[in-house]
């Protein structure tokens, strides 16, 4: 039985990369991608999945268009990181295929229940807010049956970049991640710590372009866009590919160390709504339910990530 997964993510710039990453392990059927309102409103998310699929001849798989709210908070996006559109820099061809009818939400809770009633297993990376992720949990909570694991791109033990205390994922829907994260399912959190320790120098975006292909060179105009916010923050001469980094956990654990630690999420704070509040030296007693992201073999993940760009085809 080929490995099953399901990519819920705001595209975003490194959401894109995570997708084609997913796309091109031959040991995972990609079984959809479903969108969620973020890094731009959900118009702009599902359009912008489609367009990658489109560019890398990919849109056999499906999009499923998913919330456009946080469950009870005003919607905040990231035009100042990925641009209006939620994926400025390439030049993009329209998507060739339209989102799949129906509500993402719908989807995740048919395709699961189906998938418990088998007694099979489908992983599931989220790398955007967890809002369509925690409906279908308060649909059927018995749908985390179906779930290998969760890998979560968000949070962090240190570091906020949205607010000095939290990273943007989480602080878009912290009602949301408490429900995820409280869950009855293995879940894992690559958070900024990781995600900052893993800067893909922008010396290394030639490699895409240099591949003369659709996808290598959407993957340089990406990155090259991404690069601008990066260097008039954080001065940094690259880039964190933050989803790419959860995909890459989830397709392999052995990428990350992790701790088993308790995780909250602060969401009635005048300063630090959206924190995840990791329990690193484990005084609360409160028992534990998150795997948390220490630290990840950087080296393999760049060798994995240029490999996984390299392999679409010329035409595609
Ligand atoms: O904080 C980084 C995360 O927020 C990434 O997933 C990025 O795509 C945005 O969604
Ligand atoms: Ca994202």
């Amino acid at each position: 039985m080929a490995r099953r997964m399901i990519l819920d993510c705001d595209p975003g710039h490194d959401d894109a990369i995570a997708m084609l990453y997913a796309l091109a392990q031959r040991d995972w059927q990609v079984d959809g991608f479903t969108i969620v309102a973020g890094n731009s409103v959900l118009n702009n998310t599902v359009r912008a999945a489609g367009q990658v699929l489109t560019v890398a001849g990919r849109s056999d798989v499906e999009v499923h268009a998913g919330m456009g709210q946080p469950l009870v908070r005003p919607l905040i996006t990231a035009a100042h990181v990925h641009g209006e559109s939620g994926l400025e820099g390439p030049e993009l061809p329209e998507p060739a295929v339209p989102p799949a009818e129906g509500h993402a939400v719908d989807w995740l809770v048919s395709t699961l229940t189906a998938a418990r009633d088998r007694g099979e297993k489908i992983e599931v990376a989220a790398t955007g807010p967890l809002t369509n992720v925690a409906m279908a949990f308060r649909r059927d909570p018995s749908l985390t049956e179906a779930i290998d694991r969760v890998v979560v791109m968000g949070g962090a033990i240190a570091e906020g970049n949205s607010t000095p205390a939290a990273e943007f994922n989480i602080l878009v829907d912290p009602e949301a991640a408490t429900i995820v994260f409280e869950a009855d399912v293995e879940v894992t959190m690559i958070g900024l710590d990781v995600t900052h320790s893993a800067i893909f120098p922008a010396a290394r975006f030639q490699e895409f372009r240099d591949l003369a292909t659709p996808v290598g060179r959407m993957t340089a105009d990406l990155l090259d866009y991404f690069l601008g916010f990066h260097r008039r923050q954080y001065g940094f001469d690259g880039v964190p590919i933050h989803d790419a980094c959860a995909v890459a956990a989830l397709h392999d654990p052995r990428l990350v160390q992790t701790r088993h630690l308790r995780v909250d999420v602060e969401t009635s704070s005048r300063f630090c709504d959206g924190r995840t509040v990791v329990d690193l030296w484990e005084v609360t007693g409160r028992p534990p339910n998150v795997h948390v992201a220490v630290s990840l073999d950087v080296e393999t993940f760049f060798e994995r990530l240029v490999a996984a760009i390299a392999s679409y085809p010329e035409g595609g």
